[in-house]
């Protein structure tokens, strides 16, 4: 050593000195290293929180797991009039999950809808919404699914039908109808509106159900229109429609009322949307939640009040009868829950008189609610709700669309009457 300082020319008292500089930042850089690691812990902890939030907000889980199944381990069979698609498994599980994948690979199938392998992914998997998430966001939801323990379970592949599973045809599917970008925030907004906007149309992918798809299941537009929902038979309304479940004359506490609670005075949620709030919206922070009531009020917040769409009916003496007929079974079935003023029980049995949806133009919805019964979601602020029992057994279709008919025009309620056909249409898939 003592050689090696002469060889280079430096004194004795420079070399104690660099030496002890060496030291000294030796032990600088090991202790900088240590409080690196220890800050590095909670920041870590912190995204995989924010991260495992974001996953609710996005609704992963119900998607990505089977009924009684393994988290995030996939399975689940999503039938679509192009065929059963098969969830895949998203645990960090390195042979069947996504435990070799990197963040870049994950941001490639959120942001861009593709594989890992480069593999163009249907939009079953609502990336055409999903695509509107920040990186930053995408990365915690990536930090959070690793750290959830590996589950390993293979799945079938998809079962998709002749054309729709020919590749280049989801090729030019992605060029026509796949638009990706981040989510921009609009600047002439607040900021709460944007924090809604972001959620409405990225993670919390409303536009998956309420939207009319064409042929090829393309969404003809974000705007929430309203649309049978793919697969199912549920018509999700328009959001953005005072004729469907538009909100602008409703105050900014209902909304998130019913978003979080599923039940208000004046609507219930129910099938489909019942399991999204259930399993995703009762979740949100009061901050999100109320980002999004107010971009959904927005929608239609300056159409000034409530423009009755066309629900005229002409009474005429055999009509009445037919009401009657309905009526009388109303007694019979339903008054015991919903009163004979149909305005049923504060936050147990939903209202039927003057609510949008026993009166939307699509009769769909109410005709389900009588075939299947249901109940509003589990939530923390209705943890117990009653349900309502289903009448498929009970009532033959023209009996349905007798009651169904009737409560659609008593109570000062008007709408189109419903027919045996409807009834029967509506059968058949969830
Ligand atoms: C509406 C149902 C649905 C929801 C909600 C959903 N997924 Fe999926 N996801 C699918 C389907 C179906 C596929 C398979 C598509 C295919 O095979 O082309 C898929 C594929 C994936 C893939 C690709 C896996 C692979 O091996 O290539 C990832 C990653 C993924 N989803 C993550 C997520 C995350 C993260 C969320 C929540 C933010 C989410 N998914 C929400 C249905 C869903
Ligand atoms: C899986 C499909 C699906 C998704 C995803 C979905 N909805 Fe719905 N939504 C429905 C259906 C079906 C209905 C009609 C049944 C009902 O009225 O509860 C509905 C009804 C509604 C209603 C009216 C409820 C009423 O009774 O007046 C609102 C408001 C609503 N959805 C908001 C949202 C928002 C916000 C999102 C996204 C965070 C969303 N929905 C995502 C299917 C869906
Ligand atoms: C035991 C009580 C009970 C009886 C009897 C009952 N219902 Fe219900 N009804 C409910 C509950 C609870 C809900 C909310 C269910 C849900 O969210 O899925 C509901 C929901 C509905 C809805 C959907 C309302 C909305 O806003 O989406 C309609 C329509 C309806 N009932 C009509 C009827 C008719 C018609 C009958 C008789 C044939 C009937 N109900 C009998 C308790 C009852």
């Amino acid at each position: 050593m003592r050689r090696l300082a002469i060889k280079y020319h430096i004194s004795h008292y420079q070399f104690d000195v660099l030496l002890l500089a060496c030291m000294v930042s030796l032990l600088f850089f090991s202790i900088t290293q240590v409080s690196d690691v220890v800050a590095e812990e909670p920041d870590r902890s912190i995204e995989v929180q924010h991260g495992a939030y974001l996953a609710r907000v996005g609704n992963c889980m119900g998607c990505h797991t089977t009924k009684g199944g393994q988290p995030f381990a996939g399975g689940r069979r999503l039938s679509t009039s192009f065929g059963i698609f098969v969830t895949p498994n998203i645990t960090s599980d390195k042979e069947t999950g996504i435990g070799l994948w990197n963040q870049q690979d994950f941001w490639q199938a959120l942001h861009q809808g593709k594989s890992s392998d480069g593999r163009s992914l249907y939009p079953a998997f609502p990336y055409t919404e999903y695509t509107k998430v920040t990186r930053q966001d995408a990365n915690a939801i990536f930090a959070y699914l690793q750290s959830i323990p590996p589950i390993s379970q293979s799945n079938p592949p998809n079962d998709i039908f002749f054309p729709y599973n020919l590749k280049p045809l989801l090729a030019i599917w992605r060029i026509l109808y796949f638009k990706e970008g981040v989510y921009e925030p609009d600047q002439s907004r607040s900021d709460a509106w944007n924090r809604g906007a972001y959620l409405v149309q990225g993670l919390g992918h409303c536009n998956a159900c309420h939207t009319t798809r064409n042929m090829l299941g393309a969404s003809q537009d974000d705007t929430l229109a309203g649309g049978q929902i793919m697969g199912m038979n549920w018509y999700a309304p328009s959001l953005s429609s005072y004729q469907e479940a538009g909100s602008g004359d409703w105050a900014i506490e209902e909304i998130v009322e019913l978003l979080t609670t599923g039940i208000t005075k004046r609507a219930v949620a129910s099938g489909p949307m019942a399991t999204v709030i259930k399993q995703s919206l009762q979740y949100l922070s009061q901050e999100d939640i109320n980002g999004m009531a107010i971009y959904l009020k927005s929608f239609t917040e300056n159409e000034g009040g409530n423009t009755p769409g066309v629900r005229f009916l002409v009474m005429s003496g055999s009509l009445q009868k037919h009401l009657d007929f309905g009526g009388q079974l109303y007694e019979k079935h339903c008054q015991t829950c919903h009163g004979s003023d149909g305005k049923g029980v504060p936050g147990i049995y939903p209202a039927l008189a003057d609510n949008r949806s026993v009166m939307m133009s699509s009769p769909l919805n109410p005709i389900r609610s009588v075939l299947n019964g249901g109940y509003p979601p589990t939530t923390a602020g209705n943890p117990r709700p009653y349900g309502m029992p289903p009448f498929q057994q009970i009532l033959r279709n023209e009996e349905v669309a007798l009651v169904v008919s009737y409560i659609r025009n008593a109570w000062g309620n008007r709408s189109s009457l419903v027919t045996a056909v409807d009834v029967d249409r509506s059968k058949g898939r969830n």
